[in-house]
């Protein structure tokens, strides 16, 4: 084996020099040649045979380009190609005009990306990342796929592949320079802490730190050609679709909400008593910043609903429940406890989990042995509500009008016999004086 390997060795120089020899020959003598004898043969493979010739052998190639190291681009042998998703295309199907062979002549091109795949072109040209390509600060196809090793993104090895890619959109995204020419507007904080944020909390951890291929990366959410701001009414990101986008994945979690109070609303664009508009996944769980449903993201997501539901926030912190919650009681029922997560519902609505039918269920499940009685407690009680709540109006009402009513009597008497007391002591001592 030694003998095999050191007698290869000492021919290199020996084949190096051949080879230089017959790539001089090449260049020289096989422009004249070949039309003349072997025409028809070596036209029928020239694809493959000519092109690899000069762009399969890397020493052949140093110098070819002025700036040093950019002639490691020229090196593009045929067995990258082989090995690519484009296996069964030609050099030439995306080159054209090179059939001279060196020096390569004017007018050759190379046949753009889209040419061949037209819908992925189109939504790319449409998308943002389009304006700014230009200049390199944006992505083009070849960016984010390559441009000879291209595999599908269940390659493991693709910049695309589900693992990978969070560090492609990563390079610019989480770039201070990127950031700092595109990124400046105060609207732009969400744009700017992405990548971080994304990182660090439960789809970016389930990629990086639980293999999770299944899990949400940047162009799960973006879409990965037609990436749009928010504001875009076509965007995956906009109000009107990202229940669609999250429940692409979440389907069983989008079913519910749409036929809640909150899914139906947002279709419907009402608002509530409030004036406020229906809420969408992001609302409640943050976009980058999704956080996994733990007891202290329970108790603060109740921020969230009273950001919207006001009224009905204040009257949960006045009853039990919300004082406990308020203390850190962990156990204690939240607005989603009695409400479900997503499928809210007014209590009208025979399906509600708050219609009258449906409370023993939910209050059993943390009050054991609750009884029918127990469940007409209100857990929103708020005593100014005539209309809803006459039960509590009406004794609220007769009890504070019989304490303003005994504490005005007592205390009209207690100002009275004060100023008597006074007028009395001043009285008494006028007649002193007098005397
Ligand atoms: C005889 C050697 C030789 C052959 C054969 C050859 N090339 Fe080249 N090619 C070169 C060299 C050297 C360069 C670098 C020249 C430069 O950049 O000015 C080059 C540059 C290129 C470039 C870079 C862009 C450009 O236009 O400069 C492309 C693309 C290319 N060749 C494609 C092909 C294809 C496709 C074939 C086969 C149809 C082919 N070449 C056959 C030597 C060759
Ligand atoms: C699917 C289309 C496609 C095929 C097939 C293809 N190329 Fe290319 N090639 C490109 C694109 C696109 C670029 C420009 C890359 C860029 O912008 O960085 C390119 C660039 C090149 C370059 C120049 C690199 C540089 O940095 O200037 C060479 C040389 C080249 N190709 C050779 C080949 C050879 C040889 C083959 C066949 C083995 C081949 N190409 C097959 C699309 C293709
Ligand atoms: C910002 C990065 C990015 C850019 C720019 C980009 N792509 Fe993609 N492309 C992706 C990702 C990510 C996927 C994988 C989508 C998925 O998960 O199925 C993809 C998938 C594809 C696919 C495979 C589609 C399929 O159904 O399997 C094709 C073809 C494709 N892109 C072509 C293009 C072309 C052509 C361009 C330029 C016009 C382009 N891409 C620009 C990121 C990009
Ligand atoms: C001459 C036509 C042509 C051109 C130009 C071309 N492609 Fe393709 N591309 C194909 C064909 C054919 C396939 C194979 C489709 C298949 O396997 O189903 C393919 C497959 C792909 C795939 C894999 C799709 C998958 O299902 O996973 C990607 C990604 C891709 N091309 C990206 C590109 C990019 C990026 C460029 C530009 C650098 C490009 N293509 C240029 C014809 C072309
Ligand atoms: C080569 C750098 C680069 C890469 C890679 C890149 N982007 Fe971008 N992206 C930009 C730049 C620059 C802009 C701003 C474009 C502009 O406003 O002109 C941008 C804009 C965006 C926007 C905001 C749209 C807007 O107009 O506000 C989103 C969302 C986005 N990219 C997502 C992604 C995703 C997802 C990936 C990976 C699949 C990715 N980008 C990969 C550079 C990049
Ligand atoms: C789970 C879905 C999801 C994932 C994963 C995700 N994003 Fe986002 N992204 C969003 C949503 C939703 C918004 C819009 C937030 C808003 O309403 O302002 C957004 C906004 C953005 C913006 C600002 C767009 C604008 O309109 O100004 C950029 C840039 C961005 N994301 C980049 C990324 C990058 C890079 C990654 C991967 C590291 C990523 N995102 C991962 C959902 C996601
Ligand atoms: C009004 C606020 C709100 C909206 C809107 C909302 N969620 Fe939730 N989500 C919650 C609450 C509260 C919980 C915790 C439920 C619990 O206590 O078990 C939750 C739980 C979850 C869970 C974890 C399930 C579990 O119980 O562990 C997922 C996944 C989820 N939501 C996804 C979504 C998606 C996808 C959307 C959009 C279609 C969405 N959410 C819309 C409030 C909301
Ligand atoms: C590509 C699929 C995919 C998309 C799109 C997606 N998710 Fe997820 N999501 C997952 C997976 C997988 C997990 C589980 C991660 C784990 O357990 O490690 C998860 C976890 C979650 C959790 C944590 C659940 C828990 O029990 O702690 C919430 C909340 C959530 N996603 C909300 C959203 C929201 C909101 C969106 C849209 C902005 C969204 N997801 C988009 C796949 C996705
Ligand atoms: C972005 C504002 C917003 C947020 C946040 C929000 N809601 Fe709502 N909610 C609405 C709107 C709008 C309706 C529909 C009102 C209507 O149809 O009268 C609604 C309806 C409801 C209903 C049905 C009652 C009715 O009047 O139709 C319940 C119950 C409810 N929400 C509970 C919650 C809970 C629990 C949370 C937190 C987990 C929450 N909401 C977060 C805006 C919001
Ligand atoms: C202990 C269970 C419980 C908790 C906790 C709770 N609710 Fe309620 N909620 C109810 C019941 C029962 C009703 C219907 C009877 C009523 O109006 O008092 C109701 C009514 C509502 C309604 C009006 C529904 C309609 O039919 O008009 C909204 C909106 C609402 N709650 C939101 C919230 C919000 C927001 C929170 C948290 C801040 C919350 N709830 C906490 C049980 C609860
Ligand atoms: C998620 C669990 C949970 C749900 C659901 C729940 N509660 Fe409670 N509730 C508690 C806890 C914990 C306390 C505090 C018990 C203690 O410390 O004594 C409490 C206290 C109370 C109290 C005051 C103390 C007492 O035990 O008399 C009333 C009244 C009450 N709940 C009524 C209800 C009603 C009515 C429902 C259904 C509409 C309900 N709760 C649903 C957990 C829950």
């Amino acid at each position: 084996m030694g003998t095999v390997l050191s007698l290869v060795g000492a021919m290199n120089p020996l084949i190096q020099a051949t080879s230089d020899w017959m790539h001089r020959l090449g260049r020289l003598a096989l422009p004249c040649l070949v039309p003349v004898v072997i025409v028809p043969s070596v036209r029928a493979q020239a694809s493959t045979v000519d092109c690899d010739r000069c762009h399969g052998d890397r020493e052949f190639l140093v110098g070819k380009r002025d700036a040093p190291g950019e002639d490691a681009a020229l090196y593009v042998p045929q067995s990258v190609l082989r090995s690519s998703r484009h296996r069964e295309l030609t050099c030439r199907e995306c080159h054209t005009g090179y059939d001279d062979a060196f020096p390569h002549q004017p007018g050759r091109s190379t046949a753009s990306c889209q040419s061949c795949h037209g819908d992925e072109g189109r939504d790319w040209a449409a998308s943002s990342h389009a304006v700014s390509a230009g200049n390199g600060d944006s992505p083009t196809c070849v960016r984010c796929h390559g441009a000879h090793d291209i595999v599908g993104v269940e390659d493991r090895a693709s910049p695309i592949h589900p693992l990978n890619e969070a560090g492609l959109c990563g390079d610019c995204h989480g770039d201070s320079n990127i950031l700092a020419a595109y990124f400046t507007d105060p609207a732009d904080s969400v744009a700017r802490s992405a990548v971080e944020r994304y990182h660090e909390t439960v789809h970016g951890l389930a990629v990086s730190e639980r293999g999770l291929v299944v899990s949400a990366t940047c162009s799960d959410c973006h879409s990965p050609h037609r990436v749009l701001p928010a504001d875009s009414s076509s965007s995956s990101i906009h109000r009107d679709r990202i229940s669609d986008t999250c429940g692409a994945c979440h389907l069983g979690v989008v079913e519910t909400y749409r036929q809640g109070a909150h899914g139906t609303a947002l279709l419907a664009g009402t608002t509530n008593v409030e004036g406020h508009g229906a809420p969408v996944c992001t609302d409640c769980h943050a976009a980058h910043g999704v956080a996994a449903v733990d007891e202290a993201w329970r108790a603060g997501v109740v921020d969230e609903c009273g950001a919207c539901h006001e009224r009905l926030y204040e009257t949960y912190f006045e009853t039990y429940h919300g004082k406990v919650t308020r203390l850190g009681g962990e156990l204690t029922a939240k607005c989603a406890d009695c409400h479900t997560a997503h499928g809210n519902l007014p209590a009208h609505d025979p399906r509600s989990s708050v219609h009258a039918s449906n409370l023993l269920a939910v209050c059993s499940r943390c009050h054991q042995g609750a009884s029918d009685r127990f469940v007409q407690y209100h857990p929103h009680g708020d005593p100014h509500d005539r209309d809803r709540y006459p039960k509590l109006y009406w004794p609220w009402t007769l009890m504070s009008s019989l304490l303003i009513g005994v504490f005005g009597f007592f205390g009209t008497h207690t100002v009275l016999w004060l100023a008597r007391g006074v007028v009395e002591g001043a009285r008494g001592r006028a007649e002193g004086d007098k005397r």
